[in-house]
């Protein structure tokens, strides 16, 4: 009987430290910092840089957030975008920005709809910075070689989702531009095609 119990406790004893071993990348959960990757610590109960090291491990490669749940499905989320550079590679999709399109709400930046006509984009959340790109103008190139200049009027938001504000989509992906039609024959893309790969810098 006493073999008995010290089985049951060697054994209890071997999962909890085991599950507790488990070794979390970027935002993943911790309770202290042997939870952690690497040089990461545990801050908050996620793992992350280190601000006294002064790494940026997280950063440079954009972590995901919290899963968002919608219904049964559950969406990665992302507060932050691929670094800006001279040519970031992005996903191109289509939006409609007018009253009653599948944008949902007026455009964040100016509280406007804008017609399908209008050279205007939404960023992914890390990309649209917190508003620092409002009405900036973007250059999009597609891989046919064809650019067109467009103004960032709304987030795409990585974070959000599922709700009336975003016309019940489940949230963006961090590496979208996303274009109204007038981008797309701007670019000569056939809009069927619904998600293209193309570079965009700041104009
Ligand atoms: C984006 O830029 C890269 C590097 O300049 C290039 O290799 C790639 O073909 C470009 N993609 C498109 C869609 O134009």
């Amino acid at each position: 009987m006493a073999n008995l119990i010290f089985m049951f406790l060697a054994i209890l004893f071997a999962t909890t430290t085991l599950t507790g071993n488990a070794i979390s990348d970027c935002n993943g959960p911790c309770t202290d910092l042997n939870d952690c990757s690497g040089q990461l610590i545990c801050i908050n109960s996620k793992c992350g840089d280190d601000p006294d090291v002064g790494t940026s491990v997280c950063e440079a490669t954009c972590a995901p957030s919290t899963p968002l749940t919608c219904g049964t499905e559950s969406y990665t989320t992302y507060s932050c975008s691929p670094p800006v550079t001279d040519s970031t590679a992005a996903i191109l999709t289509l939006n409609d920005f007018s009253e009653g399109g599948d944008g949902g709400a007026a455009s964040s930046c100016d509280e406007k709809f804008h017609a399908n006509s209008e050279l205007v984009v939404a960023l992914s959340t890390g990309w649209f910075d917190g508003r620092s790109r409002c009405l900036k103008e973007i250059i999009i190139t597609a891989s046919n070689g064809n650019s067109v200049t467009a103004k960032v009027v709304d987030e795409c938001d990585s974070m959000h989702g599922c709700d009336e504000e975003h016309a019940g989509q489940p949230p963006c992906d961090n590496n979208i531009v996303d274009g109204s039609a007038a981008v797309w024959n701007a670019l000569g893309i056939d809009q069927d095609l619904g998600r293209v790969d193309v570079n965009w810098s700041m104009a």
